[in-house]
This record gives C-alpha cells, structure tokens and sequence, in this order.
C-alpha cells in the first residue's frame, strides 16, 4: 500500500526548484535502475547523470525548451547501445562467470545463440531492442524516486541527434533513448501539480482469464 501511495504522489513535474538532491537519494535511484531486469541481462545501455548546469542549459534548446531541464538538480539520459556487439555480448556472458565463479555449457550455449543473431541484425533494430530494456530501468527509477520523496519528468520531448551530439554519444557507441530529470517540485509554477491523476478504469486496461 505504501508503494501506491507514493505512486500516487507522484507526477511528471512541469515545473522544478532546483533545490540539490542529495547524493545517497541519487545513489539509490540509480541502483534501481541498476537492478532493472533486461532481456538477457545484457543491459544494453549507460546512464548519463548530468549535474553541470551549463551542459542542461546547452541541452534545453534541443528539449523543446522544457523547463524542468534546467531547474532540475541532476538530468538522467538514458543512452541505449547503438548495436549488439560480439563484444558487448561477450562482456556481460563473461562477467557472469566472473561473479558467479563458474561456467555453464547451458549458459555457454545460450551465449553461442545470441552471438549468432543480435551482431547479425541490421542496427536499429538492435538499438530499438536495446532502448526498449532503457525504458525498464528508466521506470524502475522513476518509481525509486517516488519512494525517496524526489521528483521525476519522464521526457521524450527532445531531438536525440542533438542530445547526442552535445553528450559526444555516438563515439561511445551510445544513441540517447529518453531522458529523466530528478529535482523538486515547484508548486506555485506548476499548472498540473493540483490537477487529478488520470488513469484508464482497470476493466479497461486489464482482462482477467479464469
Ligand atoms: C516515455 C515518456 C515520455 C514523456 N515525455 C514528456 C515530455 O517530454 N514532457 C512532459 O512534460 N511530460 C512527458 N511525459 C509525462 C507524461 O505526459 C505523463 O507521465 C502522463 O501524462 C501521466 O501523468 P503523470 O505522470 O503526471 O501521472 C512523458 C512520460 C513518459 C512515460
């Protein structure tokens, strides 16, 4: 119950004070996302935390001017892989032996399988895929957020080719996916903050099969 009540509490911020959030909050908002589950626990994505406030301002043009990129205290940019690669497939199927301390033929056949099929694919595809387990983690920390107390605008609204360029992404092999700016609040700028939450009945969003 208290998961909804925060969940409730919660709304896309429009407008933010910039008052800091705490590091620990972040920490912990970050591994939320961290702890997402992907498919195939390749995590095909990095999580750029943006505190530098002349790099937001650089970055609100091409974010429809939102305002909520500047009053923000850290912007999240959740930047998915732009391919499947060998490697990248590699790093994530050896760093689970690692840790675990052991290798398995399944799981050593089960690499074999993804090896001979992402790396194949044409890109987009592959970064479709990848940007789509962003978007778990993406939640899980807008939901970790609303269990620290601290604001989250999830934010589609901006121009990825630009963001991407000014963050030097696609070096990195990196293309932005969607971005989360985490701040407080500010009631008295903010049109929606008073306004009631919306949702669809559940009868309309759930079937339930006996
Ligand atoms: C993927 C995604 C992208 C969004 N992009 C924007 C955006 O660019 N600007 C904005 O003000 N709100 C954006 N929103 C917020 C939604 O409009 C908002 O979540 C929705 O209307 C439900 O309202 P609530 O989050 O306040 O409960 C986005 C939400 C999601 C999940």
């Amino acid at each position: 119950m208290e998961l909804l009540d925060k969940l409730n509490w919660r709304y896309a911020a429009k407008a933010m004070n910039g008052k800091k959030v705490a590091e620990d909050k972040i920490e912990r908002i970050l591994e939320a996302a961290r702890l997402a589950p992907t498919s195939s626990g390749l995590q095909p994505f990095e999580i750029i935390v943006i505190k530098n406030q002349a790099l937001k301002e650089k970055i609100k043009p091409v974010a429809w001017n939102q305002s909520v990129i500047t009053e923000c205290s850290h912007l999240l940019v959740f930047a998915a892989w732009d391919t499947y690669t060998e490697d990248r497939i590699n790093y994530m199927f050896d760093l689970t032996n690692e840790i675990r301390g052991f290798e398995n033929e399944g799981w050593e056949n089960y690499r074999q399988i993804l090896l001979n099929s992402y790396p194949q694919k044409d890109s987009d595809e592959n970064f479709n895929h990848a940007a789509k387990q962003a978007y778990i983690a993406f939640s899980q920390a807008i939901t970790a957020a609303a269990f620290e107390g601290v604001d989250a605008t999830p934010l589609e609204g901006f121009d990825p080719d630009a963001v991407d360029e000014i963050l030097g992404l696609r070096k990195k092999g990196l293309r932005s996916a969607v971005l989360l700016p985490l701040g407080y609040r500010q009631t008295e700028e903010d049109w929606l903050v008073n306004l009631v939450k919306v949702r669809k009945p559940m009868k309309d969003l759930v079937t339930v099969i006996e």
